[in-house]
């Protein structure tokens, strides 16, 4: 059994294997199947300040290896996960991340200042999330907004701060790289690409707000790539994310450079795909005779 173990800016995961904010909930629904506990943390979903409805929908898409979301950063606010979610979660022996995700910077740094002192292990700055109006993406497009949001959280919180990333940008390292100096502790790449799908029916788009976040496999080449590229321009941890589905994927991941990897989109087909990832991914490692994971970390070697 090989040795799974991770640390990302000082926060100690069991293995790599994180779901990704938004495809677990606060995990209520998945720890009647299976221990919380064999994960390597949870990051929770999308917090803003106050409880959120969401948009209207439809918000869900299929696409082809993928599928689009408009959910809208659905949520029922901070206070709630501190008084409701939090206790249960703490309980579960698993590296709690808390997403955040405010309207404004001032929403960000209130928030962080409420989760200073509880159970959470590590904040990810959600400044990438394409479906609402006010802040989410708005923060990760421009390296001046990014690095003024990830400036005045560091300045809130004493935890380890990671920065969730878009790649609907055009150059996603000089984003990294604008974060990285104002205090990130590490990043997690890539949220959601841009999509849009219309019914040809009634010319309509067919998620409501006309356009979505596309994940799944079809993006998962998209994410080796760019998570390699900010690998090699920062100097602070990735965490790697967009279209894993396998613990071949996983590896893929680690080799193009993420200390710990998310899953998302998959665990929507298959509520168990951590798990089954963990264990191929021990089974690689045990085939190919390498003794700890952190051993392929930036491992692979380009022409
Ligand atoms: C959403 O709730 O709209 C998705 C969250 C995200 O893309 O960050």
């Amino acid at each position: 059994m090989a040795d799974l173990s991770v640390k990302v800016a000082g926060v100690a995961f069991k293995n790599p294997v994180i779901p990704a904010s938004g495809a677990f909930g606060f995990g209520r629904e998945y720890e009647k199947m299976y221990p919380l506990s064999t994960l390597g943390g949870i990051s929770v979903k999308g917090m803003t300040l106050n409880p959120q409805d969401g948009n209207p929908p439809p918000r869900v898409a299929e696409t082809p290896s993928g599928m689009l979301n408009s959910v809208g950063l659905q949520n029922p606010g901070i206070d709630y996960f501190i008084a409701h979610e939090l206790p249960n979660l703490a309980q579960k022996g698993t590296t709690i991340i808390a997403n955040v995700a405010g309207h404004t910077i001032e929403d960000c740094v209130t928030i962080a200042e409420k989760l200073e002192g509880t159970a959470v292990d590590m904040i990810e700055l959600n400044i990438s999330c394409p479906n609402v109006r006010q802040g989410g993406a708005a923060f990760g497009v421009s390296c001046d907004a990014a690095g003024a949001i990830t400036k005045a959280v560091r300045g809130a919180t004493t935890k380890p701060l990671m920065v969730k990333l878009s790649p609907n940008v055009t150059s996603i390292t000089d984003i990294a790289k604008a974060v990285e100096a104002e205090g990130a502790d590490a990043v997690s790449l890539i949220n959601t690409l841009l999509g849009m799908r219309i019914n040809i029916e009634n010319r309509r788009p067919i998620l409501k707000r006309n356009v979505g976040g596309l994940s799944g496999p079809a993006v998962f080449p998209v994410a080796v790539r760019m998570v390699w590229q900010v690998a090699n321009a920062v100097s602070i941890p990735v965490v790697g994310m967009g279209g894993i589905a396998s613990g071949r994927d996983a590896i893929e991941m680690m080799m193009a450079g993420a200390s710990a990897v998310q899953v998302g989109a998959a665990i929507f087909a298959d509520p168990y795909a951590p798990i089954h990832i963990i264990e191929e991914m021990n089974s690689w490692l045990d085939e190919h005779q390498i003794a700890s994971v952190r051993d392929i970390v930036g491992s692979v070697q380009p022409w």
